[in-house]
């Protein structure tokens, strides 16, 4: 156990982690450029957040969270995703006091007890983003529109957004009859989950994972048939903007997503290259939920984007990150009398903004050199005492293969001009 992670978590090692850095600041761009400004908030929430937050009936509060009582006897529960935190934030801060609407993002990690497999993970991380306070279907569209520029800057093909209305509180009291007129001869058919959902929720039989459930949902009537005029029309103006903006996507009237809390528009992206767990993203609006959490009736809308599946389609489709490079420098002393003065030297190139390292093996000169080469460090500084007494150094560019002395006073600007 001492050397073994939980079940479904992942160590980030130097060499993959500068994927994830360069996604951190791929997404942060972005976010500047839309708009979007941080919030971070506590990785483990009260457990009645995400009970109301995300739904009863759903496979996230049904059986994934991680829910413990802490010392003082709260139960509390680690987030599985930021969408009811963000909410809970906006309450409790007053926020709806600012001029709205206003644009949050956030890049963690999420917690759900699923059975680990590729793409899916206990612990993964999600890149997410929240609008509060607007209506207007033209923010609908920015979100999905701002998912698939990302995806697009990454370099991600053959990807699919599928589209589609859940309607809202008027049109749900009519799908709700008729989807139990639909499975009332199935009943006893469904899975145990389901037979519970028929009476609390029956729109979560078509979302559930099980293949006798989904073959007898097949049919069912769905949220597209019975839109209010309202939802209707909201979800038509989406779709103008993004025809607009050029963003193809195919209407799948069977999107009902795993979460209880959307309203009208719901979205999901995915990819066929990694198998089963082919959704790469999703989102959509939520026009209830910052009441149903203690707030003023305020419309909202977001997305999640599941970062371990973004790397995965991304190694399955061939693009290539930048990689992290070697240090600029490394130095390379000759005799223990320079080690102090190379230390020094050390301390001063990174003042300057050079990146720079040294042996701390005791390695002979054959030896540094070696280590230099497998750090890929461009330029070796060769510290000798006889050279120290002159004030010069040798650098050798490990590129072109060539060395030259320079003067220890030009060292900096040789490096900054040559690198
Ligand atoms: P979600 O669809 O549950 O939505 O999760 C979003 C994304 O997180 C998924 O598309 C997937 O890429 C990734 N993901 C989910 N579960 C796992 C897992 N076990 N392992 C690896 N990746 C996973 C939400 O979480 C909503 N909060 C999105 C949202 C924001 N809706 C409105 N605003």
């Amino acid at each position: 156990m001492l050397t073994t992670r939980p079940r479904g978590t992942n160590d980030i090692l130097p060499g993959e982690v500068e994927k994830w850095q360069f996604l951190q600041q791929l997404t942060g761009q972005v976010c500047r450029e839309y708009g979007y400004g941080e919030i971070r908030t506590p990785i483990f929430e009260h457990t009645e957040l995400f009970t109301r937050g995300v739904g009863e009936t759903t496979d996230i509060v049904e059986k994934e969270m991680y829910t413990f009582t802490d010392r003082g006897d709260r139960s509390v529960t680690l987030r599985p995703e930021g969408t009811a935190s963000t909410v809970r934030a906006y309450v409790e801060n007053k926020l709806h006091a600012l001029p709205q609407p206003l644009k949050f993002y956030y890049i963690g990690p999420m917690f759900r007890y699923d059975r680990p497999q590729a793409g899916r993970y206990r612990q993964f991380h999600q890149f997410g983003v929240e609008v509060f306070g607007s209506n207007d279907p033209a923010i609908d569209a920015e979100v999905i529109a701002m998912a698939m520029d990302i995806y697009q800057r990454i370099g991600l093909k053959k990807l699919e957004l599928h589209l589609n209305s859940v309607g809202c509180p008027a049109c749900r009291p009519v799908l709700r009859q008729k989807l139990q007129e639909y499975f009332k001869p199935h009943l006893e058919n469904l899975c145990p989950n389901c037979q519970g959902r028929y009476e609390r929720n029956p729109l979560r039989i078509l979302d559930c994972k099980s293949e006798k459930c989904q073959e007898f949902g097949k049919d069912a009537p769905t949220t597209l048939d019975v839109l209010c005029p309202d939802c209707s029309s909201h979800f038509e103006a989406v779709k103008g903007y993004l025809d607009e903006v050029g963003i193809s996507y195919t209407i799948n009237n069977r999107l009902v997503r795993g979460l209880d809390y959307y309203t009208r528009t719901a979205f999901e992206i995915m990819t066929r290259d990694i198998g089963a767990q082919s959704s790469i993203g999703g989102g959509g609006r939520y026009n209830g939920l910052i009441e149903e959490c203690g707030g003023p009736a305020t419309p909202g809308i977001g997305f999640a984007l599941g970062l371990e599946r973004i790397l995965l389609t991304a190694e399955r489709q061939g693009i290539v990150f930048p990689v992290s490079r070697g240090p600029q420098v490394f130095i390379a002393t000759v005799g223990s009398g320079v080690a102090r003065k190379a230390f020094g030297l050390l301390q001063n190139l990174r003042q300057q903004g050079i990146t720079a390292e040294q042996d701390y093996l005791d390695r002979s000169l054959k030896a540094q050199m070696k280590y230099a080469g497998k750090l890929a460090a461009r330029f070796v500084i060769i510290l000798g005492e006889e050279e120290f007494d002159r004030g010069v150094a040798v650098v050798r560019d490990m590129q072109a293969g060539e060395q030259q002395e320079v003067a220890l006073g030009e060292l900096v600007s040789f490096i900054k001009h040559k690198g």
